[in-house]
């Protein structure tokens, strides 16, 4: 099979916040594995965790959303801020109804961003907070000049304002953000983002409504029709779940049939649905592209793993998450001039996670490794190709100084794929080739054996005369840069 890249033709800018993150305070997604607190014998910085910090540093983690999830709308900021000792002990009630100190607030979560070097992105409480504590917390976090919160911010240590990027105003709020219509949400949205203060004309805060779960077309239709004149991003949620269905039967995160690969690679081939059918709802409200698609919940979710908290949602991740990532940033890329920003659910130990901690130990996963693989894309500018590609393989192509860089899957179970690629440009050498493979279909790192599933050197390239040959082994996602 041969695909021609058409890299001569403009392409949009892959944003590189469709490889942002997101960290809830949900099981062990922020304690114990990103902040373990200035006492503890783990080394760290600052409270956070050096050897997991340092991972992610190595993935340039552009972004990272903030508190929640359900739990944004049960946070009260102002229980995290201030001495520790004195902070508001509370009930997680979305997630095992364990006890949060609030020891990891927003300073915290400032500190977390500057040792990644991450931009933020918050999302408010309009579930169970106000209009006043929304300006407030903003205020607290942006106001340089002298003003109430400004003055408690310095109180509690922190001279300057921070940079806040990324504004989320509501999480779910068709669901457990508030049960609300899509009627009422956008009016609850357009009250909100009212009293949302931009002290920093210069870099206003980027504002982001709840979009739909899944295939909820009514909802975009709704907010765009009655709001969309008043946010920059537009937010959907979808995860890939094997067997489809909601609760105890979502599937094991190891011990899955064959059956359940090939479903969870449709469900991951189906956000191209659902990012093309939304897009086309906006196109009408938003022609020029104003506003952004976000996709800031996205991931396989598993039953829990046996034995653990089932409000924690830990899971394993295998060599099959690797493609659901593959796959899933495949199809960001072609949407790029529509998908700005995604955040894929959650960075540590909840769901599809980049690491796993257990007590002072840390493994990568297999998706860690595909967006390390993926990083030369982040900023870069879609190449287009043109031509049959074999069943069961996607990929995508971008340009950025003068390189090309081409990520392919293969996630056919048995199958290895031939395929070849030509482009405009004399490219005449592989700068960089690297794999990600397994022999089983559910290999995974364990804390035993932590490098089962890595990147290696991929050795079935071969470029003469322009044009770059690819075998690709079963269940395998690759990654080459030409020059
Ligand atoms: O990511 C876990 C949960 O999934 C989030 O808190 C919620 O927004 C979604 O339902």
């Amino acid at each position: 099979m041969s695909i021609e890249l058409l890299n001569q033709k403009k392409g949009p800018e892959i944003s590189k916040y469709i490889y942002g993150q997101f960290s809830e305070h949900l099981g062990h997604g922020i304690y114990g594995s990103l902040y373990v607190g200035n006492n503890s014998d783990i080394p760290n910085v600052n409270g956070m965790r050096s050897d997991v910090v340092d991972a992610l540093k190595q993935i340039h983690v552009p972004v990272l959303r903030w508190p929640g999830g359900l739990f944004a709308d049960t946070y009260h900021w102002q229980d995290g801020i201030g001495p520790k000792d004195t902070r508001k002990k509370i009930v997680n009630t979305n997630w095992g109804d364990v006890t949060e100190d609030n020891s990891f607030g927003t300073h915290e979560y400032f500190e977390l961003l500057r040792q990644l070097g991450a931009d933020a992105y918050i999302n408010a409480n309009i579930g169970s907070g106000t209009v006043q504590e929304m300006a407030e917390w903003v205020e607290y976090m942006t106001m340089a000049g002298e003003s109430p919160m400004s003055k408690l911010r310095q109180k509690n240590g922190r001279q300057d304002p921070w940079k806040l990027k990324f504004f989320g105003i509501g999480n779910e709020s068709w669901g457990g953000g508030g049960n609300m219509r899509p009627e009422y949400y956008s009016d609850v949205y357009r009250q909100y983002q009212t009293f949302l203060p931009q002290y920093d004309k210069d870099h206003p805060i980027y504002k982001v409504a709840c979009g739909p779960n899944e295939a909820d077309y009514n909802w975009t239709d709704t907010v765009m029709k009655l709001a969309g004149q008043y946010l920059d991003g537009i937010s959907l949620h979808y995860y890939t779940l094997p067997t489809g269905k909601w609760g105890w039967d979502k599937g094991d995160a190891t011990d899955f049939p064959e059956d359940q690969w090939q479903s969870t690679m449709v469900r991951a081939e189906h956000m191209d649905e659902l990012i093309t059918k939304h897009s086309t709802i906006m196109d009408h409200y938003d022609p020029d592209h104003k506003v952004d698609l976000i996709i800031d919940e996205w991931g396989t979710w598993y039953d829990v793993t046996e034995g653990t908290n089932p409000g924690f949602l830990q899971q394993q991740n295998t060599i099959r998450d690797a493609m659901v990532a593959a796959i899933t940033l495949n199809i960001f890329h072609k949407h790029a001039d529509r998908v700005h920003m995604a955040n894929i659910a959650q960075m540590v130990n909840v769901l599809q996670a980049m690491i796993l901690t257990k007590g002072d130990k840390m493994i990568k996963t297999p998706t860690y490794y595909v967006f390390d693989m993926y990083q030369k894309h982040m900023n870069a500018e879609l190449v287009e190709g043109v031509g049959d590609v074999p069943e069961n393989v996607t990929y995508t192509a971008s340009q950025k100084n003068g390189q090309l860089t081409i990520s392919i899957t293969n996630y056919d179970l048995t199958d290895e794929k031939t395929v070849d690629f030509t482009a405009a440009n004399a490219y005449n050498q592989i700068e960089s080739a690297t794999i990600l493979t397994a022999e089983e279909m559910d290999a995974h790192n364990t804390f035993e054996n932590p490098d089962v599933v890595k990147e290696a050197k991929f050795e079935g390239a071969t470029l003469v005369d322009g044009k770059l040959l690819l075998e690709l082994p079963a269940k395998s996602v690759v990654t080459i840069t030409l020059k």
